[in-house]
């Protein structure tokens, strides 16, 4: 075993690309997420979590308690009762919920797929938790062996408590949820089918392949009523009491007796399943539910053979996956991120939107219209028709007027009328999604597609009339500079300037006590500047030449608004107020400088001919920059403000007020790579890089195999500890730097361009890159020592004129050359 980057917590296996955890007490939970379909699992360092099957908060099949202490309470937990010595030995092989000592502890996050191994008093626990590819379930296969001289009688109970489905009144409505319970035992299979009676025509299945000793499905008999977890009555009895729950709080628990002679091993598969029937096949008989489809379930995943060949059906899919987009560089650190850790990542944020993590309750956010189209661009080279199908499903929450739903409900595809509308960024990250997608795949007949506004069929257009309608939503809501107004927030969902909040818990997103019509973004400004010009090349590309002529002049007008009344002197502006005065300006006493719009500025390309650019990013750095990330904006507001909103209601340094607000960094990457400054740029990547932050560990907290939301700033007590892991735009946007930017292998309309901006000391790496149906492998020699710039490149042997490399007949193979220089 190596340990290539010794830190207390774990390492990262590359080979097998695992995180290895080599200690159960992580500094935070740290988890794995599996399932890449319609079943999904949490799944932490200590087999805490739960799982849902589509939706986390509308069909959750286990209960999970946020916010509890201890944390992490809740998941599927196995409980060994070891008979063999004087006294009976109990203990938890994941080491939560007894906290148990263990002689040995390992835990393997994977590519959908976590296992933990343990051991204590010569007996060796392995337990593997995935969800196979085409079925909805977890399973968990489980091997006991016996490491010691002695013949071992072991008692093992198997537990997990079930969630009343809708997670949220699962947790608030218990004058009901005490009554409604209901479970049903055959074999060793136990069936929670709470509602099921009523309108649910789908029940959760907790099941193991061999017969057991008995069960119990009640929690109270199971626990004993004042127990926690930790002390499960059943257990130190050693019987199970094989209860059938009623009302109440319904779990599923084997018991299962493992005699083990020495050097003995015993394997049992545990499945965990979601099941459903038609609403004319729900039963067998009165009150007995039809189980076909859980028989199904189960006789498939029956042996210990069928499961390992259904991780194996998973590891080829994530070596698929992987393959379209692989690096060869010396810099491990730097190969780990990319070619494993921040695209898996990729996958998640895709598939989870903002809706389940550790820091995301799941019942809360449905997807949001910003954040999935920006998900989408770390995305879109992995499975361009999931994005495709994506991009249709957010488009149709589009209202008429061009403007959009915040956000949508996975399960109905519906806008989520509580949030509403009114962010007045939304539209553009439309754009900005399909012309990434159509850049990957070269696929223009998207814009055909008929879609829905509001998701009525009766207001369906073109794609591309609602690309025109994002585009014009910009230009019919500009203020009194000519710039967009802000609407209730933007990018930014905590510059709430029409907002003016006085009474706690008002929402700051969605009150407007003072709309002034007048606060405007000079960040929407610079996402209208940089995606507009996709805009119009969509529209050059389907010959609508008057329309491209049209987008152009109107993103010119746009950049001299920016330039005239969106730049501060040494910094582009942030936004003007509902009083119109200045946000982020030298004038301000707090909140002088913003990242956000000097960063989209100077990604689309604003003042590098002037020299704002450079001067504005040299401002970023000298104000903002520290060794954990680019905070948000400096000074941080020590008071709270009316007329910003929720962004002065953070403590200084959290969040929005001065954190380092990671999804934005890469911005700033993106644009030094415009001013040409690899050096720059690529340390920028680095610092708020969960790899590069292994050795922070104890003091960022979160997993170092993935990017959190926010990592503290510099004005906060506990700078640099990281928080909200896993769902956030941080990834997309981290991949599309390093991958697009600095690495600089990009794809455009006519093929992949070519323009990588690195250290000069980075002298070679190579490339795989997939791309529509061809495979390039790209060497880059830069032994010249430049930041950018390109001397030659050759395809096949033959050089090439320019540095787009053209598609390529499907499943052909290209060796490309590229030679750096000036
Ligand atoms: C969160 C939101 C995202 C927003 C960002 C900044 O990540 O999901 O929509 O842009 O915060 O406020
Ligand atoms: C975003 C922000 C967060 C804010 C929330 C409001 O997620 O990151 O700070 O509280 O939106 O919904």
């Amino acid at each position: 075993m190596q340990y290539d980057n010794p830190v207390n917590y774990g390492y990262f296996d590359d080979k097998m690309r695992e995180y290895v955890i080599t200690r159960p007490d992580t500094p935070y939970p740290w988890i794995n997420y599996l399932g890449c379909d319609d079943f999904y699992g949490l799944f932490s360092n200590t087999s805490g979590g739960y799982c849902f099957y589509r939706d986390a908060r509308m069909l959750r099949l286990t209960r999970y308690r946020y916010n509890n202490a201890p944390a992490d309470a809740g998941g599927r937990y196995f409980y060994i009762c070891d008979s063999s010595g004087e006294s009976k030995d109990i203990w938890s092989p994941s080491w939560m919920p007894m906290k148990s000592k263990l002689d040995r502890y390992e835990c393997r996050h994977g590519l959908g797929y976590s296992r933990i191994s343990s051991a204590r008093n010569g007996l060796f626990f392995s337990q593997l938790s995935f969800v196979p590819l085409k079925d909805n379930c977890e399973i968990h296969k489980i091997t006991l062996c016996n490491e010691s001289g002695t013949e071992k009688n072991i008692d093992m109970f198997s537990f997990v408590e079930f969630c009343l489905w809708n997670a949220n009144d699962d947790m608030t409505n218990f004058q009901r949820n005490y009554s409604i319970g209901e479970v049903e035992i055959e074999g060793s299979a136990i069936y929670h089918k709470t509602e099921y009676r009523e309108r649910r025509n789908h029940y959760a299945v907790w099941a193991v392949n061999v017969p057991v000793a008995g069960f119990d499905t009640d929690r109270e008999t199971f626990l004993g009523l004042y127990n926690g977890f930790d002390h499960p009555q059943t257990v130190f009895t050693g019987t199970a009491n094989n209860s059938i729950a009623s009302g109440w709080a319904p779990i599923g628990s084997h018991h299962i007796k493992v005699p083990l002679k020495p050097g003995e091993s015993k394997t049992f598969v545990f499945v965990l399943g979601y099941c459903e029937n038609s609403s004319d096949q729900k039963w067998e008989s009165l009150y007995v539910i039809n189980k076909k489809p859980a028989h199904a379930l189960l006789e498939k995943y029956h042996s210990e053979e069928a499961a390992d060949t259904a991780l194996a059906e998973l590891k080829e899919y994530w070596d698929k996956l992987l393959s379209r987009f692989s690096m060869q560089t010396d810099d491990k650190t730097l190969g780990r991120m990319v070619n494993v850790w921040n695209q898996y990542q990729c996958m998640v944020t895709f598939n989870m939107s903002r809706s389940a993590s550790y820091f995301e309750s799941g019942i809360g956010r449905g997807m949001g219209f910003r954040d999935s189209n920006q998900d989408l661009l770390g995305f879109v080279h992995l499975v361009p028709e999931r994005a495709r199908t994506r991009i249709l499903d957010i488009a149709a929450t589009q209202l008429p007027d061009g403007s959009a739903y915040h956000q949508y409900q996975p399960l109905t595809k519906r806008g989520n009328n509580d949030i509403g509308s009114g962010f007045n960024d939304d539209p553009l990250w439309l754009i900005c999604g399909v012309a990434a997608y159509i850049k990957e795949t070269g696929d223009y007949s998207i814009l055909d597609e008929q879609v829905p506004f509001d998701n009525d069929e009766t207001l369906s257009d073109s794609l591309f009339i609602h690309l025109k309608r994002s585009f014009d939503f910009t230009l019919n809501n500009l203020g009194p500079h000519g710039l967009p107004l802000i609407g209730r927030a933007d990018w930014n969902d905590c510059l709430n300037l029409n907002c003016f909040s006085k009474t706690p818990g008002e929402s700051f997103q969605t009150t407007a006590n003072y709309e002034s019509g007048i606060a405007e973004s000079v960040l929407i400004a610079g996402i209208f500047t940089f995606v507009g010009p996709d805009y119009a090349e969509i529209c050059r590309r389907t010959n609508r030449k008057e329309e491209a002529e049209r987008a152009d002049k109107a993103i010119t007008d746009m950049i001299k608004t920016i330039n005239t009344h969106g730049w501060d002197g040494n910094w582009f502006l942030r936004a003007y107020d509902a009083m119109g005065k200045k946000i982020g300006s030298h004038e301000c006493e707090d909140g002088q400088i913003f990242i956000e719009s000097n960063g989209f500025a100077v990604m689309a390309g604003i003042g590098i001919n002037d020299g704002r650019a450079v001067t504005a990013l040299n401002a970023v750095k000298e104000k903002l920059d520290t060794p954990y990330g680019i905070v948000l904006q400096q000074p941080a507001y020590k008071e709270y403000h009316l007329e910003l909103g929720e962004i002065s209601s953070y403590p200084p340094g959290y969040k929005e007020n001065a954190g380092i607000f990671c999804h934005n960094n890469p911005w700033i990457t993106i644009a030094e790579t415009r001013i040409g400054r690899g050096e720059r740029a690529f340390e920028t990547y680095k610092k708020i890089c969960p790899a590069y932050r292994e050795e922070d560990s104890r003091l960022r907290r979160v997993e170092p195999y993935a990017y959190a939301q926010m990592v503290a700033g510099k004005d906060a007590p506990r700078f640099g500890e990281a928080k909200n892991s896993w769902l956030t735009g941080t990834a997309a946007w981290a991949f599309v730097s390093i991958s697009q930017y600095i690495l600089g292998i990009r794809p455009v309309y006519d093929g992949l361009l070519i323009d990588p901006c690195i250290p000069p000391g980075m002298k070679s790496f190579s490339i795989t890159r997939y791309f529509r149906g061809a495979v390039y492998k790209i060497t880059i020699d830069n032994t010249a020592g430049v930041e950018k710039g390109i001397g030659s490149i050759t395809m096949d042997g033959k050089p090439l004129d320019n540095v787009i490399l053209p598609p390529k007949d499907q499943g052909s193979i290209h060796e490309v050359l590229v030679v750096m220089g000036l």
